[in-house]
């Protein structure tokens, strides 16, 4: 009998390990020959650990589980899918997945991450077996044609970076993958890399057969241990099995990979920042031009995506880049993986696509609030995107609608805040970040944050208050068109949007003014 646990982050955090030990001890006692599997999480993140039996009829799920619940498990024979107080049924048809449109996680909290041969059972590698039959040209072709834009946040065209390498000559190129997540309330890229790394190593392999890369690094944040080995272990595994590594599946194609652990700083997540840091150096923001795409990583042309950029793309190459665009409004194609965070009944991750709305995800996914207090405010696209009130709710999850009202999707992170959050303070909290992360190089964001920040304690203290909040704007319209990297020029955003939306936390009247 095959029991899932996951080994997720946030399973091990809500007590993983210790469900484990009992499970197996209680096995042990009662005779019971099981099989623990150390799957990813499936996202509900609420009944972690969620624990899973593999019955007749499909996994039925149990969660959230604790060592204490047990032997009442076993006695209500939960192995066979008996009846519990904490059995959820198949967990295929709860809700919360069962409309989700899982494209690039499909496979996790579903097979074992770290088994090739599990991978393969359930499409792995398809894409990647794809891109060895084709030319170089051809992939960038159908990775333009899905429609596929940088999930990292900034929701660039991958297919056109990936031609600009292509077309770019030299002796050597790059992949780098962007795991540095750092936004608030966002952790699709850990879940993806704990829970299906060998998705984001076929991902980069196929970015390198794409644009004649032959070396690849996984820039990793320190803060994600289980992530790191996660990935250590399976570039091990897809190397054994000769899907990574010299002479791939006997073509004449190689590429290698390596992971890199970052050293705990914000602006390492942006990607000339982080170059500096992968070539050894302080991580300092490079004026642009050049781009990467032509002079990246020790000045050669590379290609840096985001994690789910990255593991996009086995799905595009399996099944043709209009089936990707099938998926999605306007411009804005395909599914992206929102994370529901912050004060929501049902946290986790919902896989959807483009165009739904944050209704939607706050009250069919999210449950609504997890005090049952109103919900306020919503922070979508992580510390640097706006707060939206109620009357935006019904705006289409899509990257241009977003932008018109002055928000951004970003890389997908969503932070709900109920009636008792003050909007002032969560606008003074996104100048204090700027302030503390700025890497310091250009002047609107080293001090523009730090002015900022006493200028919204003097409005907060009603020190010459209307003079002060004309202030804000102006030091917010400076940073917005003079900082050379996107903590200083977005910082304002939150900021901003609190003080249009919610003007009487700020003890001021509305204005029409953005
Ligand atoms: P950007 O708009 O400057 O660049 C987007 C990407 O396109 C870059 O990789 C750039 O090199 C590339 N690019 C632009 N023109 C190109 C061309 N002609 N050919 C090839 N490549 C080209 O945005 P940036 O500064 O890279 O990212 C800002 C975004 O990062 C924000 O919108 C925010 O959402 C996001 N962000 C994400 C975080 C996370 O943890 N995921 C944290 C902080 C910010
Ligand atoms: Fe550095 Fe801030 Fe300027 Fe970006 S905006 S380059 S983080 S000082």
């Amino acid at each position: 009998i095959r029991i899932f646990i996951p080994a997720d982050a946030a399973a091990i955090a809500a007590g993983a390990e210790r469900v484990v030990t009992a499970i197996r001890k209680e096995a042990e006692q009662r005779n019971l020959d099981i099989t623990v599997v150390r799957n990813g999480s499936r996202g509900l993140l609420w009944l972690e650990p969620m624990i899973e039996v593999q019955t007749d009829s499909g996994r039925v799920a149990y969660g959230p589980v604790k060592p204490g619940d047990v032997a009442s498990l076993f006695d209500a024979d939960f192995l066979h899918g008996g009846q519990h107080a904490l059995s959820h049924g198949l967990t295929e048809e709860i809700p919360f997945l069962k409309n989700q449109e899982r494209l690039t996680f499909a496979r996790v909290g579903i097979t074992d991450p770290l088994s090739v041969k599990d991978y393969m059972a359930h499409d792995g590698f398809a894409g990647l077996a794809k891109a060895l039959t084709m030319v170089p040209a051809d992939i960038v072709q159908e990775v333009t044609d899905s429609g596929l834009r940088g999930r990292g946040g900034a929701a660039f065209p991958t297919g056109i970076k990936w031609k600009t390498v292509l077309g770019t000559p030299a002796q050597q190129k790059y992949i780098v993958c962007n795991a540095d997540e750092g936004d608030s309330g966002t952790f699709s890229d850990r879940m993806l890399m704990e829970g299906d790394p060998l998705c984001l190593i076929e991902g980069m392999t196929i970015a390198g057969l794409a644009t004649g890369a032959t070396q690849g690094y996984i820039y990793i944040r320190s803060e994600y241990p289980h992530a790191i080995a996660a990935l250590n272990r399976a570039i091990g595994a897809a190397t054994l099995a000769n899907w990574l590594g010299e002479n791939i599946q006997g073509s004449d194609k190689s590429f290698f990979l390596e992971v890199r652990k970052g050293a705990g700083a914000y602006i390492c997540g942006e990607e000339t920042s982080l170059l500096d840091s992968l070539e050894g150096k302080r991580g300092l923001v490079r004026a642009k031009p050049p781009l990467p795409a032509i002079k990246g990583l020790f000045g050669k042309p590379t290609v840096i995506n985001n994690v789910i950029s990255l593991a996009s793309v086995p799905y595009i190459l399996a099944n043709g880049g209009q089936a990707y665009a099938n998926f999605g409004m306007g411009r804005s194609k395909g599914t992206l993986p929102f994370q529901l965070a912050g004060n929501l009944r049902h946290g986790g991750l919902v896989e959807k696509a483009f165009g739904l709305t944050l209704r939607e995800l706050l009250y069919d996914y999210g449950g609504g609030s997890a005090s049952g207090r109103p919900i306020k405010a919503v922070q979508v696209g992580g510390p640097l995107g706006a707060y939206l009130p109620e009357s935006q709710w019904d705006v289409p999850m899509d990257y241009e609608a977003y932008m018109k009202v002055s928000a951004m999707i970003g890389h997908g992170g969503i932070v709900a805040f109920d009636d008792t959050a003050k909007m002032n303070e969560l606008a003074r909290y996104a100048m204090e970040f700027c302030a503390v992360e700025s890497c310091g190089k250009c002047t609107p964001c080293r001090i523009g944050s730090t002015r900022g920040t006493e200028v919204i304690d003097r409005i907060s203290a009603n020190e010459n208050r209307q003079e002060n909040v004309e202030l804000l704007r102006d030091l917010c319209d400076t940073m917005l068109g003079g900082s050379l990297c996107a903590l200083g020029g977005m910082t304002p955003y939150p900021v901003l949007s609190a003080l249009q939306h919610f003007p009487a936390d700020f003890g001021i009247e509305a204005s029409t003014e953005t």
